[in-house]
């Protein structure tokens, strides 16, 4: 049903694979309008509890907005494009399952910015990571000034923003902006144990977990404010009596996320 994207659905971890190879899995309109499909699926699918993108093919997690179709743009017609990916990204962080980046090679410009709304991002040994827009006179529109500062600090970030330097995985695993490297053939071997292991643990309270840490970078909301609102609700939920029974009665919680 997706010609740009590819999805599968195992263990209740959704893969949403960017699938085109040929141009270094760029996001074009078509790439945007299925990957934004495959995240509402993430969200209403009550068979999904956690996802991993990733980029089809050895070399690119993803290069980058598809630069052809940027000539012609008018002021406008930037900020719309701005506005789209930015929507889009922002409903990734937000999203109420963890969703994370197995970054398999270049993630540059959009890529990266995708790679950085995702909650965490491990790569392969040969992932690179760049916001290379000043070689074509731009910036990032999609979120990637704010994501890359908030992750790496504003020194590092502003750095990379104006060389356009590339990091390779050692150094964004020194400055945190991955969590782990592994060979790429371990990849999503790495990704899907670390969400197994996330799925065994009651949704709503994950769901709250990314809530509350996103709150942090959110301005309007105060974050401790945000964190004893999502602790409270907590306690109205099933799962919580039965995490706790569990534990007082020396058994396996059976969370069912209600
Ligand atoms: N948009 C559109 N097409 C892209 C692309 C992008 N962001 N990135 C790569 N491609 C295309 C190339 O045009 C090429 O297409 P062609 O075979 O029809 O000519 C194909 O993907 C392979 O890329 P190529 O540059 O030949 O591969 P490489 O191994 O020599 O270099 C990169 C790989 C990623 C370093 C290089 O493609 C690159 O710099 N891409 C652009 C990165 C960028 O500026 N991203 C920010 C965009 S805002």
């Amino acid at each position: 049903m997706y010609s740009a994207i590819t999805t599968s659905l195992e263990n209740g971890i959704l893969l949403i694979t960017i699938n085109r190879p040929d141009k270094m899995n760029a996001l074009n309109k078509t790439v945007f309008e299925e990957l934004n499909a495959a995240i509402d699926e993430v969200y209403n699918n009550r068979e999904i509890k956690s996802a991993i993108i990733t980029g089809a093919g050895a070399k690119a997690f993803v290069a980058g907005a598809d630069i052809s179709e940027f000539l012609g743009l008018k002021h406008s017609e930037g900020m719309d494009l701005a506005h789209k990916g930015q929507y889009i990204f922002k409903k990734i962080e937000d999203a109420p399952k963890p969703v994370i980046a197995a970054v398999n090679g270049f993630a540059l410009g959009g890529g990266c910015e995708l790679a950085m709304a995702c909650h965490f991002r491990i790569a392969s040994d040969n992932a690179r990571f760049g916001q290379p827009e000043v070689n074509l006179g731009l910036i990032p529109g999609y979120g990637g000034t704010q994501r890359l500062t908030q992750l790496i600090g504003k020194g590092r970030a502003i750095e990379l923003l104006i060389t356009g330097n590339m990091l390779d995985a050692a150094t964004a695993l020194q400055y945190g902006l991955v969590n782990y490297v592994v060979p790429q053939e371990e990849l999503l071997t790495k990704a899907r144990s670390i969400l197994e292991l996330v799925n065994t643990k009651a949704p709503l309270a994950v769901g709250r977990c990314i809530q509350a840490a996103n709150a942090v970078f959110d301005h309007t909301k105060d974050g401790f404010t945000e964190e004893v609102k999502l602790f409270g609700e907590c306690f109205a939920t099933h799962d919580m009596k039965e995490g706790t029974n569990a534990f007082l009665e020396k058994r396996k919680p059976n969370f069912t996320g209600k």
